[in-house]
């Protein structure tokens, strides 16, 4: 069975084509911190035979948000412990770097005020035009602060960096939620400029780690961030000329409502 033979990507050797996806568990600390129980969640997966194990959510920036953070280099030795872990069981750790479809310093801001109305009112305004507000100087910003996530994540001998191709990625990359008219916005080309310079600067910054994508594809059906179905063939094209090793092709649910994922389940 092929499922079960190891495989090479970007110069690594798997040891079967197992994968855990990334899935938020909530686990971790509120500063982020890989803790006991995370760390024993992950390893009992490694143990059992996972051949690759991706650790959703990964922020590269402080933010309420209950995931791993690792936007600091103190929280570096809580991944290498991880990574050690995993690793005595053979299986390769990813950490997938994600940056939220909000303006995190305002939000974390007027969180930290206790302004949770506030809080509410901008995060619903932000899931919706932060896509189209947040400024070319700033997803600079953002490009740089995903890349020194990775260098730790590097320092913490975690294996492969995947890049959260949904959420603000994915509202960029949207042709229902960009209506930019600048040159990330309107053509296929333009949309998914900010991710393919994110795959670029990524390959620059960590050059031997393999690289990862989520690629979500919005469906007729289903789903508001990401790349249409016609549009998904070229786009994997481009991103693999940009670096790109691997590619975690799913379904876009990320952004927006989860209604536009899940469908009611009553009548
Ligand atoms: C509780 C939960 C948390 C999830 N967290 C993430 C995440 O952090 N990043 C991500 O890309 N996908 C996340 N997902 C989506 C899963 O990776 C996966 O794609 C989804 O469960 C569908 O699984 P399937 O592709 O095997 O059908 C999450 C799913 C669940 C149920």
């Amino acid at each position: 069975m092929n499922i079960l033979k190891p495989i090479t990507i970007g110069g690594q050797e798997f040891k079967n084509r197992v994968l855990f996806p990334p899935l938020t568990t909530g686990y971790e600390d509120k500063d982020g911190t890989i803790n006991e129980q995370s760390r024993a969640f992950y390893t009992r997966l490694a143990k059992g035979g996972v051949g690759y194990i991706v650790l959703g959510d990964v922020a590269p920036i402080p933010s309420f948000a209950v995931t791993p953070k690792l936007y600091d280099d103190s929280q570096i030795d809580c991944f290498r412990q991880l990574a050690d872990n995993v690793h005595a069981y053979g299986a390769k750790l990813g950490v997938q770097i994600f940056h939220p479809e909000y303006n995190s310093e305002v939000l974390n801001a007027l969180f930290a005020a206790g302004k949770m109305e506030e809080v509410r009112s901008q995060l619903h305004h932000d899931m919706d035009h932060f896509v189209n507000e947040v400024t070319p100087e700033e997803l600079d910003q953002i490009i740089d602060k995903m890349c020194a996530c990775a260098l730790r994540a590097q320092q913490a001998s975690v294996d492969v960096v995947s890049i959260h191709g949904d959420r603000l990625v994915g509202a960029l990359c949207s042709p229902i939620m960009n209506t930019r008219s600048d040159e990330f916005g309107g053509s296929l080309e333009n949309r998914t400029r900010f991710a393919l310079m994110l795959v670029k600067a990524m390959k620059a910054a960590v050059p031997e780690m393999v690289i990862e994508y989520k690629l979500p594809v919005i469906t007729p059906e289903r789903g508001k961030g990401g790349v249409s179905i016609d549009e998904a063939p070229i786009f994997a094209q481009w991103l693999e000329q940009a670096g790109v090793d691997m590619l975690h092709v799913a379904q876009a649910n990320h952004t927006g409502n989860m209604a536009d994922t899940i469908p009611p389940m009553g009548v």
